[in-house]
Formats: C-alpha cells, sequence, structure tokens
C-alpha cells in the first residue's frame, strides 16, 4: 500500500514508518515539525535502508494536503498529528480545538476529495477518564476530563460519522494506552522537550542525572503497592498494530475501534524497580502526595485487537525499560526539537519534577 502518514516524524509515527516500510508498504511523511525534527525522517530512512518522501506541511492546510493528495494515489492515511499535553490543553483549549479537530476536518475533506477511502486515528485511553472497571473494554463509558481528551472525543464522533455517511470509506479507531520505549536501535524514540510529562522519559532523565528525583505521587492508592497503575506497551508494539489495522481495513473494508495495550497493570515503583534493575542505575525517588485529577488504575483489555487484528504486545516492561535507556544514552540530543511536550500527565501519570 501507499500510506500518508500525518504527524509520521513524531514519536509513534516514526515507529510505524519503520515498521510499515519493513512491510513492504511505501511511506509519505507529512509533518509540520511543532514537536518533531525533520532528522528523524534520515533516522528512518537509514533504519529501513529506503528513502522516505517527506513534506513539511500542516495538515491544515487543506490545499497543499490536497495538491499532495492528487498528485500520488494514497491508498491509506495514518493521522498521528495532533497536540497532546493534556496541561497545555487546559492553558490553550482554542489551539488544541484548531489543530486538532480543524486539522482532521481540512484531512477528511481532502481524503474525500482525492478517493483515500481508509483512515487510521490515533486515539487516547484520555477518552474513558476516570473508568468504572477495569481492565477497560471498548464498551466502557466515554468520559473526558480535559480539553485534549475532548478533541480526541470529538474527532472519534467526527470520524464515526464520516464512515456512517459514506460507506466506502472505513476507518480504524485505535486507543492507545501508555506507549514507551523505543526503536532497539536506539535511533529514534521519544523527544519531550522541556520537563516530561511522561513518566519513562523522566525516569530515563533522573537516570542520567539531567534531573535530581522522581517524585511519585500518592504511595496510597488502592493498587498493589499504593502508587498508580498503567497499561505501558513497547512503541514497536504499538506500531505494529498500525500496520495490522491497515491491512485490515484493506481487505475487510470495515471500521472498527480497538483498546491497544498489554492488558497488565503496572505501578510506577514495578516500573522505576524494573528500570533500575535492567540498566544497572540509581533512580532516587520521593513518594509526595496524590495530584489532582489522577486515578487509580488504567489499563486495557485488549482482547478486541487480538480476535480482529490478530495484533498482542509481545514485548515485556524489562525490554520497554532497556530499549528506552539505550535511546537516552545514544539517540537522545543529536535530533534537537522545538518547544513541545508529550501526552498528559494525567494518563500516564503519578510522576513529575523535582
Ligand atoms: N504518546 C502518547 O502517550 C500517546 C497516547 C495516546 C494517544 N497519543 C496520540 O498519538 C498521536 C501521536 O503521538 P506522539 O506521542 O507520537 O506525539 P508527537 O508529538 O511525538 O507526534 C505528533 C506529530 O504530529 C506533528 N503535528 C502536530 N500537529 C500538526 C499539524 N497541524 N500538522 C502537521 N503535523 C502536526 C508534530 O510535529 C509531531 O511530529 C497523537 O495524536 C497523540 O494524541 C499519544
Amino acid at each position: 500500500m501507499n500510506i500518508l502518514l500525518c504527524g509520521g516524524a513524531g514519536y509513534i509515527g516514526s515507529h510505524a514508518a519503520v515498521v510499515l516500510a519493513g512491510r513492504g508498504h511505501q511511506v509519505v511523511i507529512v509533518d509540520n515539525h511543532c514537536n518533531s525534527s525533520p532528522d528523524v525522517v534520515l533516522r528512518v530512512q537509514q533504519l529501513t535502508g529506503t528513502r522516505i518522501e517527506s513534506h513539511c506541511l500542516d495538515v491544515r492546510d487543506g490545499g497543499a494536503l490536497t495538491a499532495l493528495m492528487s498528485a500520488q494515489r494514497f491508498d491509506a492515511v495514518v493521522h498521528f498529528a495532533a497536540l497532546k499535553a493534556v496541561g497545555e490543553s487546559c492553558e490553550q483549549p482554542l489551539a488544541y480545538f484548531d489543530n486538532n479537530i480543524s486539522g482532521t476536518i481540512t484531512l477528511l475533506q481532502a481524503m474525500r476529495a482525492c478517493g483515500v477511502r481508509h483512515l487510521v486515528f490515533s486515539s487516547s485511553a484520555t477518552v474513558y477518564g476516570d473508568p468504572e472497571l477495569v481492565p477497560i473494554p471498548e464498551t466502557a463509558r466515554l468520559q473526558v476530563t480535559n480539553p485534549y481528551g475532548r478533541t480526541k472525543l470529538v474527532m472519534e464522533q467526527l470520524i464515526e460519522d464520516v464512515c456512517r455517511a459514506d460507506p466506502g470509506f472505513s476507518a480504524a479507531n485505535l486507543r492507545y494506552f501508555n506507549p514507551v520505549g523505543a526503536h532497539p536501535s536506539g535511533l529514534i524514540g521519544e523527544s519531550p522537550s522541556g520537563v516530561p510529562n511522561n513518566l519513562m522519559p523522566y525516569v530515563c532523565q533522573v537516570a542520567a542525572g539531567q534531573r535530581d528525583h522522581l517524585r511519585i505521587f500518592g504511595g496510597d492508592w488502592p493498587t498493589v503497592d499504593g502508587t498508580g497503575v498503567r497499561d505501558y506497551l513497547h512503541v514497536m508494539d504499538l506500531a505494529e498494530a498500525h500496520a495490522d489495522a491497515l491491512e485490515y481495513l484493506a481487505s475487510t473494508q470495515q471500521s472498527l475501534t480497538v483498546n491497544l495495550g498489554t492488558g497488565q497493570g503496572v505501578s510506577v515503583r514495578q516500573l522505576v524497580e524494573t528500570f533500575a534493575r535492567e540498566n544497572d542505575c540509581a533512580l532516587p525517588y520521593e513518594i509526595v502526595g496524590r495530584r489532582a485529577g489522577d486515578v487509580a488504575e488504567v489499563y486495557a483489555d485488549p482482547a478486541l485487537a487480538r480476535r480482529l487484528l490478530g495484533w498482542e504486545a509481545k514485548r515485556d516492561l524489562a525490554t520497554m525499560c532497556r530499549d528506552a535507556w539505550r535511546w537516552q544514552r545514544q539517540g537522545q540530543g543529536v535530533c534537537d526539537m522545538p518547544d513541545g511536550s508529550d501526552e498528559a500527565a494525567t494518563s500516564a501519570g503519578m510522576a513529575s519534577a523535582a
């Protein structure tokens, strides 16, 4: 397939590009680089041994998008392009609605104008808010607690309406849990700028001595060891799910919504201890009070993804920790990122700046 990756130079998009090229698909990247470096594309080329066409383009630029899509035939689009920091979305809701929702509308219009009939969309477990039960099935009540989450829910609904209106159009709505880790080469990975919002990049920076210690928010949650529990999955497993979803759309023409997680809850303390053990490094931490808006446990029921896509997460927590650390030591800092940040504290939660 010839696949357009919107936001393909970002953390998840770059790993998906490697996997898709590895499976013999042709990929084209568009990205405005508001949270990524163009150098990432060079690294994807290095990893895949293929030339990757890339365009510096904002998905809200309908003219440029339509020109690109009419100049060559795309079989599908994967839509990663979004702003994703919960805290920032509370301060700048208009920017989030404009970038995420206007961008999706423009993209869907361009796809329609150019006859591109399959879309894979990056949604998030954030649409479940504070879940009533875990593991969370796709049928769980949807409730959002911040503007970022609201943009994801609105985009899901928008895409669903487009699929309903046009039976020839199908979409895979992928609800990611907590992607961590990096390509095993150490050449691409997550590059938050400023203070990381997510636990793993923060842990990496503490291990590297760039930050003093980790603060864990809450040691009295009703969980295995009192610290919050999340569903961390390796970004390469997540990337593979995109290839599976694209192949599902092409072969069935049916839309789907699936959770992408391991189905295993891991506490902050378990992650920190695994990281320290696997990478033989010290990780000083302090347990402080709970943070407003956090919840005890969020992890997926991934059975539907297994049933429909034949996908399941294969890499374990030790591998996630080793690969994240390899990227921290080898790859980080070579790609200079502009200001930006990573997905929300509330979804990955419970650890932050000292
Ligand atoms: N990383 C996570 O923890 C996580 C969890 C759940 C869902 N998601 C979603 O997955 C997607 C990818 O996340 P990521 O972690 O790779 O983020 P990222 O910021 O690393 O990647 C997103 C990419 O999109 C680009 N972009 C943003 N707005 C754009 C626009 N208007 N036009 C063109 N390019 C634009 C950015 O420059 C960046 O390269 C996002 O939609 C995010 O909301 C991420």
